[in-house]
């Protein structure tokens, strides 16, 4: 109930937002108010409008292996991620996903897990993106200075993740943590989740060296490790994450959630 009300202020307040911005615009009213209010029919060129069709492409999976944010796009892409928006999108997602948990009966052996993705989706690493050389994925992804970020481990957590990690633990799933994060990193990865609230898991699983050397991509990694899970009796309910590649494959889970992530692209 808490989370359906939670949803409907969200949709309100974001309703409310725009119809203010329509008035804004001062349409006239003689004019039907749903004639379309952006693009260059009217011979306005609106600014962020090319890159709001990007982002829609990305969250949809419709273009992929990007590398880089584009140019123009740096400041709608900052904009978005430091902006309410990304906050309310998150937990829109996060919220669909109690609304699914909290309807399911659980077996009595423990074996009911939820999958969770580390990077940016429990914890946020915008502080690091957030940063002028990073400039919002705009700039080329490093691997050194992403290294160096991920050791202080001072990244926060994304608030409605955190969110929906207690209510899941309270219907009585089990967590497991499973990222593209080197083995190497446990035990600051370990020391980063418990810093921000997340104390209590199931498994936390890594890429080990060999894994690493195989080269497989985040796909191939996470649909083999899942497929451990499903081997060693666990059943997978749901799976969240901000990449495809952690919600496409095999054994993905009876229902995925995906997160907005616009700065950059995992295969
Ligand atoms: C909850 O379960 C009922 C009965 O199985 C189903 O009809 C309904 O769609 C479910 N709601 C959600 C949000 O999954
Ligand atoms: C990554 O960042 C480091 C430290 O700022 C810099 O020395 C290096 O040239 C960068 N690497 C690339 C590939 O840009
Ligand atoms: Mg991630």
């Amino acid at each position: 109930m808490e989370t359906l009300k939670l949803l409907f202020l969200s949709l309100a307040l974001a309703l409310t937002a725009a119809s203010n911005a329509a008035t804004a615009r001062s349409i006239p009213d003689h004019i039907h108010p749903l004639r379309p209010q952006l693009g260059t029919s009217a011979g306005r060129r609106i600014p962020g409008l090319n890159c709001l069709s990007w982002r829609l492409a990305v969250e949809a999976d419709n273009i992929q292996d990007w590398t880089v944010v584009p140019k123009e796009c740096e400041n709608y892409v900052g904009n978005y991620m430091l902006g309410l928006q990304y906050r309310i999108d998150s937990k829109f997602v996060t919220g669909s996903a109690y609304l699914y948990a909290k309807n399911l009966t659980l077996g009595k052996d423990g074996k009911d897990v939820w999958v969770f993705d580390i990077d940016d989706t429990s914890l946020s690493n915008l502080p690091y993106y957030a940063q002028p050389d990073t400039a919002f994925g705009a700039k080329p992804y490093n691997d050194t200075t992403f290294t160096v970020w991920e050791k202080q481990a001072k990244a926060p957590a994304l608030p409605a993740t955190l969110w929906l990690y207690k209510r899941l633990l309270r219907l009585g799933f089990k967590i497991v943590f499973l990222t593209g994060r080197s083995e190497t990193f446990r035990a600051v990865t370990v020391q980063n989740l418990h810093k921000v609230g997340y104390t209590k898991w199931e498994k936390l699983i890594l890429k080990s060296a060999e894994e690493k050397a195989e080269g497989l991509h985040a796909l191939q990694y996470k649909s083999r490790e899942r497929t451990n899970l499903v081997k060693a009796g666990y059943r997978i309910l749901g799976n969240i994450g901000d990449q495809w590649s952690d919600v496409l494959g095999d054994n993905v889970g009876s229902r995925t959630f995906k997160l907005p992530n616009p700065m950059f692209y995992i295969a």
